[in-house]
C-alpha cells in the first residue's frame, strides 16, 4: 500500500488530505508545526471515513519521523503575504521553511517523489529539489494544472458547456507572468480559437492569469483551497498510479524552451518515477517574450537568495 504524507495542515494541506482519503490512494500522514491541528483534523477525517465509507488511515503528528519511508510527499507548508509583508520577506520565511521540510524528507522518505505547492511556487520547488538532494526529475511543483483548471472553467463558462469536454493549456511561472495557450486549448477536440473570437479568448486569458488573485479579493483573507487540493490530487494519482499522464506541471528545465537550471510550469508526463518527459510547445514571439522575462525574474530571485 502506499504511503503518502502531506506537509501543512491549514486549508490547502487539510483539503488535499479529505480528497486523498476519499479515493482511497494509501494511509497519509499530516504534518505541521502546530500543535493539535493535523491530530484534530486527521481524527475528524478518520470520523468521516465512517460516513463516506472510506477506511484511508490518516495520522496527524507534529513529528517528521512519521513520515518514515513515503512514497510521496506533498509540501503545502508556509505562509502567506500579511500586510506590510514584501515578496522579499515571503522568500525568505517560506524558504527557510521549504528547506526544513525539505532536510526532513530526505532523512526520512530517502526514495520519495516530491510535489511542492508551497508559493512562489517556482522558486520554493527549486529550494525543495536543493534541500532535499534529490534527482530533479524526482521533484516537482504544482500549478500549470490548476491554472489549466481556472482557464478551462471559464472557457465552459463562456461557450456554456460542460467543463468535461473542455482541454485547456497554461505553461509559464505561477503568477502574472504565466502563459495560457488558446492554441493548445480545445473543446472535445475542437480548436478553441476556432470556437471563440480573439477579443473574447484575450478577456478569458486576463481572467486566468488574475485566478488566484481573483479569489483573495472576494475572501479578503488567505487563497483557494478547492481547486489547488483538486490539482494535487490530479498529479498524486498519476504519480501513485503510475499512470503516465500528460499535465502541466513546475518541472526543472535543462535546455528545454532555452532554459536551463529552472523550474517552470511545462507539459510533462507524470509517473512513478515523477517527471518523465518535457513536451516542448511551439510558442509565438510574444509568448517567447514573456518566457523570457519571467525566467529571468526566476534567475534573479534565485542568484539573489545563493549570493
Ligand atoms: P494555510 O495558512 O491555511 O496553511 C499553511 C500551514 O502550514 C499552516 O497550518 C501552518 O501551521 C503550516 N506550517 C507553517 N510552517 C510549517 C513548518 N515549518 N512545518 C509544517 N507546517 C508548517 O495556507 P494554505 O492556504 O494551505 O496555503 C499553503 C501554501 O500553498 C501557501 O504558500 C500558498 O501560497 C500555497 N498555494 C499554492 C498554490 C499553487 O498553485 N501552487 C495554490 C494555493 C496555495
Ligand atoms: C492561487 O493561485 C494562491 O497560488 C495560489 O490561488
Amino acid at each position: 500500500m502506499a504511503k503518502i504524507s502531506v506537509i501543512g495542515a491549514g486549508n490547502v494541506g487539510a483539503t488535499t488530505v479529505q480528497r486523498l482519503a476519499e479515493l482511497e490512494l494509501g494511509e497519509i500522514v499530516m504534518v505541521d508545526v502546530v500543535d493539535g491541528l493535523p491530530q484534530g483534523k486527521a481524527l475528524d477525517l478518520m470520523q468521516a471515513g465512517a460516513i463516506k465509507d472510506y477506511d484511508t488511515q490518516i495520522l496527524g503528528s507534529n513529528d517528521y519521523s512519521n513520515i518514515e519511508n513515503s512514497d510521496l510527499v506533498i509540501i503545502t507548508a508556509g505562509i502567506a503575504r500579511k500586510p506590510g509583508m514584501s515578496r522579499e520577506d515571503l522568500i525568505k520565511t517560506n524558504s527557510k521553511i521549504v528547506a526544513e521540510i525539505s532536510k526532513n524528507i530526505a532523512k526520512y522518505a530517502p526514495k520519495s517523489i516530491v510535489i511542492n505547492v508551497t508559493n512562489p511556487l517556482d522558486i520554493m520547488t527549486y529550494v525543495a529539489m536543493k534541500s532535499t538532494g534529490f534527482e530533479a526529475t524526482k521533484v516537482f511543483g504544482m500549478s500549470g494544472v490548476l491554472d489549466s483548471g481556472r482557464f478551462a472553467s471559464f472557457i465552459a463558462e463562456e461557450l456554456e458547456c460542460s467543463k468535461k469536454d473542455v482541454q485547456a493549456m497554461v505553461i509559464g511561472g505561477h503568477g502574472d507572468l504565466m502563459i495560457p495557450l488558446p492554441k493548445y486549448s480545445a473543446v472535445s477536440g475542437i480548436p478553441l480559437i476556432d470556437l471563440l473570437p480573439g477579443d473574447k479568448i484575450s478577456r478569458l486569458v486576463e481572467r486566468t492569469v488574475n485566478g488566484g488573485a481573483e479569489i483573495v479579493g472576494l475572501l479578503k483573507q488567505g487563497s483557494a483551497f478547492y481547486a489547488p487540493s483538486s490539482a494535487i490530487v490530479s498529479m498524486t494519482e498519476a504519480v501513485i498510479k503510475d499512470s503516465k499522464r500528460v499535465l502541466p506541471a513546475c518541472a526543472y528545465l535543462e535546455g528545454q524552451y532555452g532554459q536551463e537550471g529552472i523550474y517552470f510550469g511545462v507539459p510533462v508526463k507524470l509517473g512513478a518515477s515523477g517527471v518523465e518527459e518535457i513536451f516542448e510547445l511551439k510558442l509565438d514571439q510574444g509568448q517567447y517574450k514573456i518566457l523570457r522575462k519571467s525566467s529571468e525574474a526566476i534567475r534573479k530571485i534565485i542568484s539573489q537568495m545563493e549570493a
